[in-house]
């Protein structure tokens, strides 16, 4: 048994913070929900207005940190064990080989047992379709895939499983919001859940923000974002953004988050901005193609009369042992600022 308060689903993460913050939180028990009710393990009486009560909660292991020493896999195929895998919010999300598959349940298990706040482990089937949806399956843990996750001082709804989500590119939307100046038009051509306009909507002072999106899942999240982080001035469009485009007043900096193939949609987007504008245009490709694609780049934007330079070209990550994600910072022929 241990002290715990029993708090409504919703309030459960900032008691659980601010418990934390204060040194209250009882780290040597398991968080457990129950029904609407989480039930927090705390070492007072009581805390933000909630009676401790007595419950039966598991034994919270701290020995190991490494989930591959719980995980219950032969060691002959211990070497297999992804050393990374992703948090989003309170969800765990990892790649398996097919050899580690007969031991999912056992490996979903170890990570609960040594991340803490991971309340639920999904196995990675990969992205699908122009939504670029992920295929997951629960193999340990509680709930659903749909989660709120903490980044640069915001905290963003996202379900993997519905809507694009990529924790990794945090330092990305970082960078793009310290660029923005006051004032600005912000055009966001491949939202998601609007993670760069909610990063952005915080860190900087943009008259407005167009975040759009095709799939339709993603309205809920963005609507929720922005009223989450109290956000003024950002507008969720779903729409094909080649279309939306044309109809929203021109742009001092556009974001184009779709690494797949971007560039087909640069056209649009070098319509849409202003003379000084900038665009950020992220795109995975061969490491040893990047000389090339930027020479056709910019000759294919040519032979459409638009006027292009590249400013600055970054590798973001990591893709494959051959290719990495680039962000190409691009501004129209004729600005002659640069970042
Ligand atoms: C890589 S995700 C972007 C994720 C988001 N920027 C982030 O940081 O999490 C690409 C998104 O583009 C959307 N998409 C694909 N084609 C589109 C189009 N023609 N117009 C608008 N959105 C599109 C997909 O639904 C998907 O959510």
């Amino acid at each position: 048994m241990a002290r715990c308060i029993r708090v409504p689903k919703k309030g459960a993460e900032p008691l659980r913070e601010a418990l934390m913050e204060q040194g209250l939180l009882d780290l040597d028990h398991r968080i457990r929900r129950d029904g609407d009710f989480i039930l927090i393990p705390v070492l007072a009486d009581s805390f933000g207005g909630y009676e401790a009560e007595e419950a039966d909660l598991e034994v919270q292991e701290h020995g190991e940190t490494d989930y591959r020493n719980l995980s219950g896999v032969p060691e002959g195929l211990r070497d297999l064990l992804p050393s990374s895998f992703d948090v989003v919010g309170d969800i765990a999300i990892m790649k398996l080989p097919d050899e580690l598959l007969p031991y999912k349940a056992g490996i979903g298990e170890a990570l609960l047992k040594t991340e803490h706040g991971v309340r639920a482990v999904f196995l990675d089937g990969g992205v699908k379709g122009e939504f670029r949806i992920r295929d997951l399956e629960k193999i340990a843990g509680e709930g659903t895939s749909e989660t709120v996750h903490r980044e640069c001082g915001t905290r963003m709804m996202t379900d993997p499983s519905k809507v694009y989500f990529n924790p990794r590119l945090a330092t990305e939307r970082a960078r793009v919001a310290s660029l923005v100046r006051d004032g600005e038009v912000i055009i966001d051509m491949f939202a998601g859940v609007a993670p760069f306009g909610t990063v952005i909507a915080r860190h900087a002072h943009p008259a407005k923000i167009y975040s759009i999106d095709l799939n339709p899942e993603c309205e809920r999240f963005m609507r929720e974002n922005i009223r989450m982080n109290g956000i003024t001035c950002m507008e969720a469009i779903i729409g094909d953004s080649t279309q939306v485009i044309k109809g929203l007043p021109k742009a001092d900096r556009i974001i184009m988050n779709l690494p797949q193939m971007a560039d087909r949609f640069l056209d649009s987007a070098l319509r849409a901005a202003k003379p000084s504008g900038t665009i950020h245009m992220h795109r995975v490709m061969e490491r040893s193609a990047l000389e090339d694609f930027e020479r056709d780049l910019v000759s294919r934007m040519a032979s459409e009369g638009l006027g292009m330079r590249i400013v600055r070209v970054q590798e973001l990550k990591t893709y494959s042992p051959t290719m990495s994600v680039y962000v190409f910072d691009i501004m129209p022929e004729a600005a002659d600022s640069s970042e």
